[in-house]
């Protein structure tokens, strides 16, 4: 693709989703490139994978959301970022800092939402019995975890299940789903 949308993720934690969006950005038809990460965890894994790739990255410590917000922007409109990727970022957005940035922001979320939205998600599906299970790609709005969905992928919850299979599970279709979610807004 001639043209690719000079995107930024978000990470809090260990960036297991950015590493499967940078592998895949890296293929001809994938309409965005990550050109930055930003996080609010100086101590987050996934900043390896920003210098094993070689992509810039900059830790913005979050003493308020307003400052934190105020430096994002300034460092997202220096590089020209036009798409934001959550990829297990932590913290709420501001309605003026998603709308400052066109709503052109996603996220990642462990269950088939509007089910089971915030922390602890697999301890409270396997608490309620659930016989199904998911991830959901979906923009992100000022409330948590809510936003028009883009994608979604179901499957089984096994009857031994433990919430780190679960969680394993989960991971392991987040990947193909965040890229899929990614491709469709682009279409
Ligand atoms: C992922 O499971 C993602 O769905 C979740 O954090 C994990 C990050 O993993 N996000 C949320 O819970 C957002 N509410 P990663 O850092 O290895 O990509």
């Amino acid at each position: 693709m001639d043209k690719k949308v000079k995107s930024c993720v978000f990470i809090s934690g260990n960036g297991t989703n950015l590493s499967y969006i940078i592998k895949n950005s890296r293929s001809y038809n994938f309409p965005i490139n990550v050109g930055l990460i930003i996080t609010n965890n100086n101590k987050a894994k996934g900043l390896n994978i920003a210098k094993k790739n070689n992509i810039p990255f900059i830790y913005i410590p979050y003493k308020s959301k307003g400052y934190f917000e105020r430096v994002c922007l300034f460092e997202l409109r220096k590089k020209n970022i036009k798409f934001l990727c959550l990829g297990g970022f932590m913290k709420i957005l501001s309605d003026k800092f998603i709308k400052s940035f066109n709503g052109k922001i996603i996220n990642i979320h462990p269950s088939l939402l509007p089910k089971y939205k915030g922390l602890n998600t697999y301890k409270k599906v396997l608490e309620n019995k659930e016989i199904y299970s998911g991830c959901t790609v979906h923009y992100v709005t000022k409330k948590l975890d809510s936003g028009k969905i883009i994608l979604q992928k179901k499957f089984l919850v096994a009857k031994n299940e433990t919430e780190e299979s679960l969680k394993l599970k989960t991971l392991n279709k987040e990947y193909l789903l965040y890229s899929q979610s990614i491709i469709s807004i682009f279409k």
